[in-house]
């Protein structure tokens, strides 16, 4: 049975699903990933060119992940999130950076503000992917760059049957067993919310963004959206 939440519901069960899970988010994530999670990160900043003096926006930070990563490299970070409780775990780590509850779909940012605006495996988890990718557009200053990083579904049917085994089986179970089974059966199935990228590309370009590009990580298991927001 899906545990899926219907468009109407789905803000507030999102919401409540990451204040319960927080406490355990992190060991889980590098253990479900065998680290690999990070190096997707260090990934996604490095092609987005994020650098010292970078004003940067990480929307859905959780516990801080990247918001640490961007940090560490000098960048000026403001992270936001609207659940309390990852926000807490973020605040306890001591990063060098600005934590604050807000909603990516009603960013408390000032237009054209941002350098790079980041985004670690939450896109699926947004209501409404467009209005996400607009607040995006709007705070972006001109020549600011994204750097949009997912979970992605392998197209080859051989690593697609191993990959499945794994997200789909294991996951939820050792998910299940540590933290919250519901929550570990929805991050698997959430991936059905993520547009194909026909459509992913389109929605950030009438946002403003230009030289979109999607790139794959290890056989499509994860994917990362690069751009620019056009000069007009
Ligand atoms: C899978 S976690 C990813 C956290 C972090 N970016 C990372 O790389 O680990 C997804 C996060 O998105 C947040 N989130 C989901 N929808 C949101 C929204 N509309 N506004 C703000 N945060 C949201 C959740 O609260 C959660 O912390």
């Amino acid at each position: 049975m899906s545990s899926l939440p219907e468009a109407p519901e789905k803000r507030a069960a999102v919401k409540s699903m990451f204040d319960r899970i927080a406490p355990r988010y992190d060991t889980l994530n590098r253990m479900l990933t065998l680290g690999l999670d990070q190096h997707w990160r260090r990934k996604s900043l490095d092609a987005a060119g994020v650098k010292a003096g970078d004003v940067v926006l990480d929307i859905a930070c959780g516990t801080g992940d990247l918001s640490e990563q961007c940090a560490a490299r000098g960048a000026r970070v403001i992270g936001t999130d609207f659940a309390r409780e990852m926000l807490r775990g973020a605040s306890r780590r001591g990063i060098a950076a600005d934590f604050v509850q807000g909603d990516a779909e009603r960013l408390p940012i000032p237009d054209s503000s941002i350098d790079v605006v980041t985004c670690g495996f939450a896109l699926r988890n947004f209501g409404s992917l467009d209005t996400a990718f607009s607040e995006i557009g709007r705070v972006l200053r001109p020549g600011g760059r994204i750097s949009l990083l997912d979970v992605d579904r392998p197209g080859s049917r051989l690593v697609a049957a191993v990959h499945s085994f794994h997200f789909d089986r294991i996951v939820p179970f050792v998910g299940g067993l540590m933290s919250d089974r519901q929550a570990y059966r929805y991050l698997p199935e959430s991936t059905v919310y993520l547009p194909e990228a026909n459509e992913m590309r389109a929605m950030l370009e009438k946002h403003g963004l230009v030289e979109v590009e999607q790139r794959r990580f290890l056989f499509g298991t994860a994917q990362l959206w690069l751009g620019r927001k056009g000069d007009a």
